[in-house]
């Protein structure tokens, strides 16, 4: 089937809400063509920057969250890691302009700490530039563990518990999903994983509780607008029940 049909028969659907990607593959795209995996990330680059420009522009949903590099990434040798520090860098400065003005609300997400400091600044910066957008919200995962966000959460919570003085009985559930660095984002309705692993690899564990999940063995420096749309099909024909009975 035409782009243009797929697009059309799936903007006639149910669309969800929050979609997140794990874009798993790279290592493996580059190994395939005897290219070094730096090639692989730099591939997986263009690949973001292709499925944010056709979300964006084709308004297909509100929020998208991108996972980056995991909290366990870290263990990688050390010139990847910097690598794909690098092109993120890149990424940011060198779109900054097209973001802004196509509406884009920069978000990211995870442990800035650690992160070299010109990638921490071209962040602050295009966060702050794009604050006030109200298009597609981007939330890019970066040194990020749903398991650190949580932990995170709780020593934030019990810290506002002591000086705002409220008990245990107070924590509820939107409470508690305020605290999350996801706080402005919803719930997730559809995760998509690229490269063939079925696992969630501790990306946003809260938010995904009744996330659809999509696998598929694409790996991520070829997913196309089309392998999009495939997924998105495939989430509109998925009977969402949450718990309860259809
Ligand atoms: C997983 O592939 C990919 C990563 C750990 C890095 C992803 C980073 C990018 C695509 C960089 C740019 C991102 C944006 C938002 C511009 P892998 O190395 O685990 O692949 P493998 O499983 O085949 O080894």
């Amino acid at each position: 089937m035409q782009l243009d049909a797929l697009l059309a028969e799936i903007k006639d659907g149910v669309l969800p809400v929050h979609v997140g990607i794990i874009m798993d593959g790279n290592g493996r795209w580059a190994k395939s063509r005897g290219l070094p995996r730096l090639e692989g990330h730099r591939q997986g680059a263009l690949a973001a920057e292709r499925i944010v420009r056709f979300v964006a522009k084709e308004n297909l949903f509100p929020y998208l969250t991108l996972f980056a590099f995991s909290t366990e990434n870290w263990s990688r040798p050390k010139a990847e890691v910097e690598g794909i520090f690098r092109l993120l860098e890149e990424f940011l400065r060198e779109k900054a302009d097209e973001l802004v003005e196509s509406g884009v609300k920069l978000l990211v997400i995870g442990d800035h700490s650690r992160l070299p400091d010109g990638l921490r600044e071209a962040i602050r910066e295009l966060e702050e530039r794009t604050s006030r957008n109200r298009g597609l919200t981007l939330a890019i995962a970066l040194n990020f563990g749903g398991k650190w966000a949580i932990l995170r959460a709780v020593r934030d919570l019990l810290r506002a518990a002591r000086s705002v003085a409220f008990g245990p009985e107070e924590v509820r559930e939107e409470l508690f999903r305020a605290y999350l660095p996801t706080g402005e984002l919803p719930d997730m309705d559809l995760l998509i994983r690229t490269g063939g692993r079925l696992r969630v690899s501790n990306f946003l564990l809260w938010e995904l509780a009744y996330a659809e999940l999509y696998f598929t063995d694409t790996l991520w420096p070829d997913f196309t607008e089309e392998d999009l749309l495939l997924a998105l099909k495939d989430f509109q024909g998925r009977e969402r029940s949450f718990g309860g009975v259809r």
